[in-house]
């Protein structure tokens, strides 16, 4: 066989093969794991959803390519929709919005579509590892922007050096935060859209768990801001807002330019989602409300975290997205270690933080994505057994 492209190489190595390990062993000795490490709504797709998607099935229009250019239209219309309702700014169908098959796959492409050797591009540390891989298999330097719990899990714009704005033609955020919990401010936005404009610099805000947000709050965008639309693209899923993971359905929108560049690149590598599942989709986006499964997620983060506060182990509610990002309770033990030992004694699956990138090391990543959990019941469980464990320092 000939040797994989080099290009290859630079995907890092699986930092949760340890992790991995210690799971089977455990699962293999009969021990009830408690799972708090993917991030995969346990839920089912809401009724209504499946049900669209029967009936396009039916319709034979479905079973062809799409031919569109940017995706199912339907589909764009109803982004549209949603997009106004739920955030404010109207869109333009035809001008500022593609379709992508996932987030992931479109966040991936756009490193694709303008990074070249020499360029850099500004991401997230810790973050979601997307940016960074597909921006160095494209050959770009990356630039990691750390993530500090007293800044709110917000870049510091000032830091960045000149020499690096200047090359600099991307720059991933994630708000709501994977893997922090955190959330963005309209000032922050503000100082991006400054940012990306002097530096004529695409913004990019990964916002997969944009509908995922608790007591009332709502995470803001950077579209809503003014001159938001001349500088940055937005990526929204269905998959955490409607438990359609599988399903392989999102949506780019924002700067006109940058929408038509990555329909550019697409339209010549995939040829979009199977047009039932858009169908299904634009039926989600325009009836379905996702109030229900994250009223569940909340009960669940209220029981987990008021549970952790009780025994001793503080710990941030997040306002939005389903994860709790906890600081290692143990002085002088990593990341890696403390998930370990808290897999080994109190068979609890907890994501060392350190696998988002080094900023993430001193921190564990919980999901409130249980399989199996019905109304908080694990969450308490998984509380008693982090006490048990003698883990947390009292
Ligand atoms: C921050 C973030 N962005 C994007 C994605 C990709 O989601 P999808 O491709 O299912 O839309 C995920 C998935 O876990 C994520 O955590």
């Amino acid at each position: 066989m000939p040797q994989p492209s080099r290009r290859l190489e630079k995907i890092p190595p699986y930092l949760f093969a340890e992790i991995a390990r210690v799971k089977r062993e455990a699962i293999a000795a009969g021990a009830d794991v408690i799972d708090l490490g993917i991030g995969d709504p346990d839920l089912p797709t809401p009724p209504a959803v499946r049900q669209a998607l029967t009936r396009a099935v039916e319709n034979p229009e479905t079973h062809r390519y799409d031919e569109t250019a940017r995706g199912w239209l339907p589909f764009l219309d109803a982004a549209a929709r949603f997009y106004g309702r739920e955030f404010g700014p109207a869109l333009d169908p035809a001008t500022d919005l593609v379709q992508v098959i996932g987030s992931k796959e479109g966040l991936a492409h756009l490193a694709w579509a303008y990074a070249d050797p020499g360029d850099v591009v500004i991401v997230p540390d810790p973050g979601y590892p997307v940016y960074k891989v597909n921006s160095l298999m494209a050959g770009a330097d990356v630039h990691e922007v750390r993530l500090r719990e007293e800044d709110g899990f917000l870049p510091r714009l000032e830091d960045i050096p000149t020499d690096v704005a200047r090359r600099a033609k991307l720059f991933y955020v994630c708000y709501p935060n994977n893997p922090t919990g955190a959330v963005a401010t309209p000032e922050f936005y503000r100082d991006l859209v400054a940012f990306c404009r002097d530096h004529d610099v695409l913004a990019v805000n990964d916002m997969a768990y944009g509908t995922v947000c608790y007591d009332g709050f709502k995470n803001p965008t950077i579209l809503q801001v003014e001159g938001g639309k001349d500088v940055a693209i937005e990526f929204h899923s269905l998959s955490k807002m409607y438990n359609m993971t599988g399903w392989r359905l999102g949506f780019a929108c924002g700067n006109p330019d940058a929408v038509a560049t990555l329909q550019r690149l697409k339209s010549n590598i995939d040829s979009k989602a199977f047009p039932a599942i858009a169908e299904a989709g634009a039926h989600a986006l325009d009836h379905v409300s996702n109030a229900e499964t994250v009223a569940l997620y909340q009960k669940r983060r209220d029981s987990l975290v008021d549970g952790l506060r009780s025994i001793g182990w503080p710990v941030e509610k997040p306002k939005a997205a389903f994860y709790v990002w906890a600081r290692v309770p143990q002085e002088g033990m990593s990341s890696t270690e403390f998930a370990a030992a808290l897999l080994q004694r109190a068979h609890v699956l907890t994501i060392p933080g350190v696998g988002y990138g080094p900023g993430g090391e001193g921190y564990v990543r919980m999901s409130l994505t249980l399989l199996g959990d019905r109304d908080g019941e694990r969450f308490a469980e998984a509380v008693r057994r982090i006490a048990a464990s003698g883990l947390v320092p009292t």
